[in-house]
């Protein structure tokens, strides 16, 4: 069992299968993913059950989308050697643990989620008014809390899904994490640490209890962490005990947010598959080179001898993206006196996000001439994650009355 100490290396995160990514998504999470990976102990995933509460009535080829989705995963970066990678649906226990917190979860909390009437709103053309999808936020606790995460990179419009796990998890634990020898047991895991120690402990404790002192609740779970003596069990409890009296049994994990530059589209807005405004990771080169080419400019600069304003022209935020400090005043300069043009200016990003591509291109291209190192990534990734569920499902079963003695 994993302890509550480690938890807080751990980082989940899930992305519906969207089919193949484009550079909004490498900018805006993509890298990110690649840059924790290297710190935190990851687990990335495919939320194919999340795709289906909202498009359940014509799903098309969920696991198509999700294939070619982890196939830019690995093109892009996001590695396997360090990150577990695998599809929710392969992991049910994500679907038991999502059925036994929906017992303890109140309706108004569900309702509440802001993304709930704004979704139904918003996608009109689909009926949401259904058990499924009122219960996507909790599916997505689930997600998070079957690996006692500590962090959960998200954008801003999934923070509330974060937050309100953090209250199923506090609800959680206080319903099951009271055990009733609790405090003897702590007593007796405090023994295990030495005299020294369990009295350091119970100080900084009290500092914390006393006078809300959060340096040293910081202290004190340090002090837990770096304990050898005692057990995984013993550790939560102490965790627990530090901030109230309950056993810690699923910890509140905590948003990452991505401050992501919204990757510009080739129409100015964001970049979105909706607005076919896109440049896929595995864009052929010369279709690059044409979507920018063709971008629309400064309306001002109808000819080339017109002086045009950047601030006013799409290909100006994508300067802001890829080109350093020398080009983009060479823009600026070049683009209001009109003493360039707005081909050459364009053939900047260009060449930047063919650079950007190019190996990306060759990664999917090593995946996808053969397939079967996908489906190994997968299949090792889905036991990995598999494992670490099944040892949190045991203590949820087991604290809830379900394990026959
Ligand atoms: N709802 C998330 C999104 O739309 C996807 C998701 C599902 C997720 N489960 C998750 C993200 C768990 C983080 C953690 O982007
Ligand atoms: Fe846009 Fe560059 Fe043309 Fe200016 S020179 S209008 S910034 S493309």
């Amino acid at each position: 069992m994993s302890s509550v100490a480690t938890q807080n290396s751990r980082v989940v995160s899930g992305m519906r299968p969207t089919g193949h990514l484009h550079l909004g998504h490498y900018h805006g999470v993509l890298r990110n993913w690649i840059e924790l990976q290297h710190s935190y102990e990851c687990f990335f995933f495919v939320a194919d059950w999340h795709a289906l509460t909202t498009h359940y009535e014509n799903p098309g080829d969920i696991a198509g989308n999700s294939w070619d989705m982890v196939v830019d995963w690995l093109a892009a970066g996001v590695d396997p050697g360090s990150a577990t990678l695998f599809v929710q649906s392969r992991v049910p226990e994500h679907a038991e643990l999502h059925l036994l917190l929906s017992m303890i979860t109140p309706l108004g909390w569900l309702e509440r989620v802001p993304s709930y009437k704004d979704q139904q709103e918003k996608l009109r053309e689909h009926d949401l008014a259904t058990y499924g999808f009122l219960g996507y936020p909790l599916l997505q606790s689930a997600d998070i809390l079957i690996y006692r995460a500590g962090s959960v990179p998200v954008g801003e419009d999934q923070v509330a899904h974060v937050e309100i796990t953090r209250e199923v998890a506090r609800r959680f634990n206080y319903f099951y994490g009271r055990e009733p020898d609790f405090e003897a047991n702590v007593e007796r895991a405090l023994r295990k640490m030495g005299r020294k120690n369990a009295s350091l402990y119970r100080n900084l404790r009290r500092r914390y209890q006393e006078q809300g002192d959060e340096e040293a609740l910081e202290v004190a779970r340090a002090l837990l962490e770096s304990q050898q003596n005692i057990s995984v069990g013993d550790r939560d409890r102490l965790f627990g005990y530090l901030e109230g009296s309950v056993k810690v049994i699923l910890p509140e994990p905590q948003p990452l947010l991505t401050e992501a530059p919204k990757m510009p589209g080739l129409d100015g807005q964001k970049m979105s598959k909706s607005y076919n405004n896109t440049i896929a990771l595995r864009e052929e080169p010369d279709e690059v080179a044409k979507k920018i080419r063709t971008m629309p400019t400064d309306p001002a600069r109808v000819r080339r001898k017109d002086p045009g304003d950047p601030e006013k022209c799409p290909v100006w935020p994508l300067h802001q993206v890829y080109s350093d400090e020398a080009t983009r005043d060479w823009v600026v300069e070049g683009c209001t006196s009109a003493g360039i043009g707005c081909l050459e200016c364009k053939q900047c990003v260009i060449e930047q996000v063919q650079e950007e591509l190019a190996p990306m291109r060759e990664r999917a291209r090593d995946y996808t001439e053969d397939p079967a190192q996908v489906r190994t990534v997968l299949a090792e990734g889905t036991e990995a994650a598999r494992d670490m569920a099944r040892d949190t499902l045991d203590e949820v079963r087991r604290v809830m009355g379900l394990v026959q003695r």
